[in-house]
């Protein structure tokens, strides 16, 4: 018999990951520019509450912020300037957190406009995103979350699967935004917990991260 090869490379070992060593940055959005939306509270509350996590970077979009212009028919060639920092913000993150409200069974117009004006593919391809929804209603706007899920589902996303709802949100939130209710609050620290290790552990899977 001929020499004894170099073994071969063991197929059944896990791909090394290289999680980053810099701070994670997560994006906290608020579905919604209606004035006084209890969707911005909520999200006030959750963006606290990734801020207060050591080695996380959180930043608040708010899209009662967007340039008013995003909605001339021009814009889907040339964005409005006040844009660009939303879409910087998008493409840097490592975890986008969308929070919903439902308007009329489903998420508000606004935040498709949003999400049809951001860079294709890029903004969501392999982009860990986590889901909480709240409606007025008794089903906490599953209906919006499930759908807005079937288009980050269309783009690629890594979808955090543990959602969060709040239903009956008129009455629901503490005067810091949080909810009232002690297991809905475990939930969304739940949520913030783990969603920052999915994120991490997925990053380098992300195009361009490797
Ligand atoms: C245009 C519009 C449509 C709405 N449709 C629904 C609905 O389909 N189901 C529901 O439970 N609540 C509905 N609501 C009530 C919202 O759930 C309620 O305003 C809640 O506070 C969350 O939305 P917000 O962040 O705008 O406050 C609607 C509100 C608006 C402004």
């Amino acid at each position: 018999m001929g020499a004894v090869s170099a073994s071969p490379p063991d197929r059944s070992e896990p791909r090394p990951m290289s999680e980053p060593s810099r701070p994670i940055r997560i994006v906290v959005l608020c579905g919604t520019n209606r004035p006084g939306a209890q969707t911005r509270r909520l999200a006030a509350h959750v963006h606290a509450s990734y801020a207060a996590v050591e080695g996380v970077e959180a930043q608040l979009l708010d899209l009662a912020d967007l340039p008013v212009e995003l909605l001339a028919p021009g814009s889907y060639a040339q964005k409005p300037a006040g844009f660009q920092a939303f879409a910087e913000a998008v493409l840097k993150a490592d975890g986008l957190v969308v929070l919903s409200p439902e308007y009329n069974g489903s998420f508000p117009g606004v935040l498709k406009l949003f999400i049809d004006m951001l860079p294709f593919p890029v903004a969501f391809e392999r982009r860990p995103v986590a889901f909480i929804g709240l409606a007025a209603g008794r089903w906490g706007a599953l209906r919006a979350i499930e759908q807005l899920q079937g288009v980050f589902g269309y783009r690629n996303a890594f979808m955090f699967p543990n959602r969060v709802f709040v239903p009956g949100v008129g009455d629901a939130l503490d005067a810091d935004g949080g909810p009232k209710d002690g297991a809905t609050r475990a939930m969304i620290a739940a949520q913030v917990r783990d969603f920052v290790v999915f994120a991490r552990q997925l990053a380098p899977l992300r195009p361009g991260q490797a």
